[in-house]
């Protein structure tokens, strides 16, 4: 069952870009450079988007804002379900609602929908189980295709949500013609080439997270730090090592650190930045120079030919505007992985955790 890796999540790591292929599938028109979107059609673009959802679905939804705001212009607030749903929320009939869940049964989100169903708003639901509770309840189903996730930890089912969003950012740009054609045939074809660069780089990415697993094994605790659209994957970069390896980690908004965390920093607390080749890296370099000045050791995802001097740079292919995220991810599921296992710990059910959370 495990086709031969020694885990379910390396294996579901190694399925992604299967999993970017079959998501991609039927939802591009080659000819026009265009997106398909049937789940979404004849549905007006929402004037604003609430996107509802838990952990490591929240952090797809925070991911998802930067291009939904960029692309199609529509204002949107991410919130996490359990925090939503105790709020007396103010939300507007031409509003729609995005739940993003891998199992479609998290009892928060879930809560969520009912709620603002009850309120006369149109809910989408963004989920990988076909027929589940959030499924079968919202008014439109944008089903990720990633098929059975085992391991607790989510990972393929990530991937796909990024790339079921980066598809509906995309049809409302299209639909609103706010986003400019020379983005939207850029996306469209660094989308397409991105199974097959997953593919050829999976390999070595996996080596470089073994080598510098066993460096920083030993660490009590990480930091993950990132800016803009990499901020809401150094928040995920940092759950998938906790909750596997144990060792306490805290995603950051890299602008942040000023503010109180960089107090924590010195040579035994190190730091996992995402320094990819984008506007906000000057200040991302700048924010780690801080780190440096601190005596905190770096390992830095970042791109070929950046000026940026750290202990450990980790280079990962170039892929076109925010889609840089494709490849920062399965290196960050492959850091925590990597540790995890050095540390013996069982990787595919950790301590405490269940894979679908149907209570509150
Ligand atoms: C982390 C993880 C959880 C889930 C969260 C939401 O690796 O798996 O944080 O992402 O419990 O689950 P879904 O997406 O099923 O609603």
């Amino acid at each position: 069952q495990k086709g031969g890796y020694k885990h379910f999540m390396l294996k579901e790591i190694f399925e992604q870009p299967r999993v970017v292929a079959d998501c991609l599938a039927g939802r591009l028109d080659a000819t026009h450079q265009r997106v398909c979107l049937e789940e979404l059609a004849g549905m007006p673009v929402p004037k604003r988007l609430h996107v509802l959802a838990c952990g490591t679905s929240y952090h797809a939804g925070l991911w998802g804002m930067h291009l939904f705001e960029d692309w199609a212009r529509i204002p949107v607030s991410v919130e996490i379900a359990s925090e939503f749903r105790y709020r007396n929320v103010l939300l507007d009939e031409d509003d729609a609602v995005l739940i993003i869940s891998q199992s479609g049964e998290t009892a928060d989100s879930l809560a969520c929908l009912q709620l603002v169903k009850s309120m006369g708003v149109p809910v989408i639901g963004l989920c990988n189980v076909v027929g589940s509770s959030i499924a079968r309840e919202s008014d439109r189903v944008v089903y990720t295709q990633a098929g059975p996730e085992i391991s607790v930890a989510s990972t393929k089912a990530m991937c796909s949500q990024l790339t079921l969003l980066t598809l509906m950012a995309l049809h409302w740009g299209q639909e609103k013609g706010t986003l400019r054609e020379a983005d939207r045939i850029a996306c469209i074809e660094a989308l397409r080439q991105l199974p097959a660069l997953l593919d050829d780089h999976l390999p070595a990415m996996r080596e470089k997270a073994r080598e510098l697993s066993r460096l920083y094994a030993d660490a009590r605790s990480f930091l993950f730090l990132g800016r803009g659209h990499c901020c809401p994957l150094a928040l995920e970069g940092a759950l998938k090592l906790k909750e596997i390896s144990y060792i306490h980690a805290e995603g950051y908004a890299a602008g942040e650190m000023k503010h109180g965390p960089i107090a924590l920093i010195d040579p035994h607390f190190p730091t996992f930045a995402l320094a990819l080749d984008d506007a906000l890296f000057p200040k991302v370099k700048s924010n780690l120079q801080e780190v440096q000045a601190r005596n905190g050791e770096i390992i830095a995802l970042t791109n070929e030919g950046m000026d940026l001097q750290v202990e450990h740079p980790w280079i990962i292919p170039r892929v076109w505007g925010p889609l840089g995220a494709f490849m920062a991810l399965p290196a960050l599921q492959l850091f925590a992985y990597e540790t995890a296992d050095y540390l013996g710990k069982d990787v595919d059910q950790p301590r405490n955790l269940a894979k679908s959370v149907t209570v509150e």
